[in-house]
């Protein structure tokens, strides 16, 4: 892979905020699941004593090479990056010998770099391929999805990740073009073809935008990935580490939400009242978006929004729980009817 490809420049969002919720030991062991140009990952190894460590992942062979023989590569003991998807990340840490870990950033989407690269396919702005995959050493591009898919599966997909009211018009287009022998292969075919079937104009919005996200985060499973990815933190993160998350799209952030907001609370099962709670697993820190200063230079931070959780001691329910949780309940309970007695 040349490392050059993609020479375009990106500019990281929310660096400081996302480095210091990050960073709460020197000599901590960190993964930064999304390299791209390594914007946090510089950040995170300033901050580091000789005795920390970051381990760094990027499904994108272009971002990997970018860290390892650029000339922007990073030639650092502390450091080590792998080709991998995110949601892999507990047998990436396996495999480098790293334990339990002090914290995992998430930095979601695409980087500048993907998106400025004709050739990717990921932007309407750009003519190229209709290929879209992060990790282009595996699985099916944008192009030969839409040449196989049936109307009702793109026009799921359209809908579903793209919140796009004209899903059905646009999958119908799609299949009538490719029953006449002309499939959609060019991000010019998909974006011509969206702009004829979209009837209204959202200001300020290219009519593709929300066909392209939606063809994006299909291509690359994004949300799998990234529900996978909160699930493995609750196993890797140690007690006090943090879990640091930049979303991009409501979809994105309604996940990360969510799951921070049921790892939040003890969980009772109602069907079973007496059988142990799970344990509250994380704790709720911050929800940060960027400033207006950071929003005029940079307009690709204007819909990212960090969340910072922290991993609680609580252990998964396990024999132990069994007695624990009964006796935490009781002792709330009995610390509520104290509260009201005074
Ligand atoms: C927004 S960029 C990260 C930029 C980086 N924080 C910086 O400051 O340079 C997102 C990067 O994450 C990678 N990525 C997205 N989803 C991924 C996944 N599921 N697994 C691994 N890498 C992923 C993309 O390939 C891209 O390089």
């Amino acid at each position: 892979m040349d490392p050059r490809a993609g020479q375009a420049q990106h500019t990281t969002v929310l660096l400081h905020e996302a480095v210091d919720a990050l960073v709460t030991s020197p000599d901590g062991h960190y993964v930064d699941g999304t390299y791209g140009r390594g914007g946090h990952a510089r950040l995170i190894l300033a901050g580091l004593s000789p005795a920390g460590r970051l381990l760094a992942i990027d499904r994108d062979p272009a971002a990997v090479a970018h860290a390892r023989e650029g000339e922007e590569r990073i030639d650092d003991a502390r450091f080590a990056i792998e080709h991998a998807a995110f949601a892999d990340f507990p047998s990436v840490l396996a495999a480098h010998g790293f334990d339990h870990i002090d914290g995992l950033l998430l930095d979601l989407g695409v980087s500048s770099p993907q998106i400025d690269t004709a050739e990717r396919g990921f932007s309407f702005r750009f003519s190229g391929p209709l290929d879209m995959r992060m990790d282009t050493t595996r699985g099916e591009s944008a192009a030969d999805f839409l040449a196989r898919a049936d109307e009702r599966a793109i026009a799921e997909v359209v809908r579903d990740y793209g919140e796009e009211r004209f899903a059905g018009p646009i999958a119908k287009a799609i299949v009538a073009r490719r029953d006449e022998g002309r499939a959609v292969r060019t991000t010019d075919d998909l974006s011509e073809l969206v702009a004829r079937a979209v009837k209204t104009r959202e200001p300020g919005q290219n009519p593709a935008t929300r066909t392209f996200q939606a063809l994006r985060i299909f291509v690359n499973a994004e949300l799998a990935q990234l529900e996978q990815a909160l699930e493995a933190a609750l196993e890797c993160l140690k007690p006090g580490g943090r879990l640091v998350v930049i979303s991009f799209h409501s979809l994105e952030d309604r996940i990360v939400k969510t799951f921070v907001a049921r790892e939040s609370r003890e969980l009772v099962d109602r069907r079973a009242p007496f059988a142990p709670a799970r344990p509250m697993r994380l704790r709720a820190l911050a929800r940060i978006k960027p400033g207006a200063a950071e929003v005029a230079a940079n307009p690709r931070a204007r819909s990212a929004i960090l969340r910072v959780a922290e991993r609680t001691e609580a252990q998964a329910p396990g024999p132990d729980a069994a007695t624990a949780a009964p006796r935490r309940r009781a002792a709330r309970t009995a610390g509520k009817a104290a509260g009201k007695r005074s």
